[in-house]
């Protein structure tokens, strides 16, 4: 059989045997509402709902500009670009994250360079940036792991006085606060992303936010084949197409109508798990920011014996996964380096089940399968 058929029905068997999955899209009449207008209006590429959804997410995210995109991988692509960041340039990332942020800064023609998180932000410090600047350092790739902030604000300051430019992937992260601005209004730019399991999603989508007028004029080409806009004759630039679709921006904007109803759902579950598990002494839970009002993007617990926990509760249809496995010893990256904070979270780290479509019944089935594990061994 064709390989690309056989993974994707391994990856399908996969999903389908989970009776709780990791994580599900919550989409309904809404969605449908929106879409089956866009059908009826016979306007399928960019239109109306996309500037709507744009326009909903900048003011959401504290920022004065915000462009729709494919992905949020095309988005940091394109605002890596459009800074100028390319060959010869280094991007410090951390090795702790979605491969999406170094294969975006290799897709520039820069290079990633890998750095350890601080054990307990999950993200990049200033201490593990300064480890690993040198003089081709261009830009920092600072990401918002799980929904979480890093202390933005000392990043920020950093980035200035070194002449860097900072990067704030939020793929995840859309609702969090940082001292009481929205984490997604640091940085040069930020990317959001509305893949099936973020906070609001169109299925895959992506979104660039910036302050900077200048630069979202330089995205937009890049964005629409290098003109100014479809239709327009003259190429400006060696672009791309990274439009998404009106039918996502329709399903986006429906989404963001249910927003309240994410961000209390997901911060009610994460106490829920909490109250149960409570009296488990092999079980840590991750203490988000307390700099931050965070919306937790996955509920993340550290044990000493994550695969043996996580082999325990896939045997049983619950759908969990490993953290991000460490960027620096992929096979792609290959880096013949120690960070031993970001291995031991890897090593020690477990998503468990978390979509806002999660019932009670359901998380009280998972963690008793959980104090079951820890009281046979
Ligand atoms: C931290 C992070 N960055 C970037 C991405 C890539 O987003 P997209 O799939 O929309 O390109 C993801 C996707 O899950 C992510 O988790």
């Amino acid at each position: 059989m064709d390989n690309k058929l056989s993974s994707y029905k391994t990856y399908m068997t996969r999903v389908g045997n989970e009776k709780i999955p990791c994580y599900e899209p919550s989409v309904g009449d809404e969605e449908l509402e929106l879409v089956s207008d866009v059908i009826k209006s016979n306007w399928l590429s960019e239109g109306k709902y996309t500037r709507k959804f744009e326009g909903l997410l900048a003011d959401y995210c504290h920022r004065k500009y915000s462009l729709a995109f494919s992905n949020a991988t095309s988005a940091m692509i394109t605002g890596m670009k459009s800074l100028g960041i390319g060959s010869g340039d280094e991007v410090i990332v951390p090795s702790y994250t979605h491969s999406a942020d170094p294969n975006s800064i290799y897709a520039t023609g820069a290079t990633p360079i890998f750095a350890d998180v601080d054990e307990s932000t999950l993200c990049l410090s200033v201490e593990t940036i300064e480890k690993v600047r040198t003089k081709k350092t261009k830009a920092i790739l600072h990401v918002a792991l799980y929904g979480n902030c890093g202390n933005i604000a000392d990043i920020h300051d950093y980035a200035k006085k070194n002449n860097l430019y900072l990067i704030n992937d939020c793929a995840a992260a859309m609702c969090s606060f940082y001292k009481g601005k929205n984490i997604v209004s640091y940085g040069d730019f930020s990317v959001l992303s509305f893949f099936s399991d973020k906070t609001i999603t169109t299925g895959e989508g992506g979104m660039l936010l910036t302050d900077n007028a200048e630069l979202l004029e330089e995205c937009n080409m890049y964005k629409h084949d290098g003109r100014r806009e479809r239709g327009v004759d003259l190429i400006e630039r060696h672009g791309y197409n990274f439009r998404i679709t009106e039918l996502q921006a329709a399903v986006g904007v429906a989404q963001f109508g249910k927003l309240n109803f994410f961000i209390n759902r997901k911060k009610e579950i994460l106490k829920d798990y909490q109250k149960r598990l409570s009296n488990i002494a092999n079980i840590r839970f991750f203490e988000f920011n307390s700099a931050c009002d965070v919306v937790p993007h996955r509920v993340l617990i550290f044990v000493p014996d994550a695969a043996a926990l996580i082999s325990h509760l896939t045997q049983s249809g619950i759908g969990v996964r490993t953290t991000f496995m460490p960027m620096h010893s992929q096979p792609i990256y290959n880096i013949k380096k120690k960070f031993i904070i970001t291995d031991k979270l890897f090593q020690t780290g477990i998503a468990l089940p978390s979509a806002p479509t999660l019932s009670n019944e359901q998380i009280d089935l998972i963690t008793r399968s959980i104090i079951n594990f820890y009281k046979t061994i």
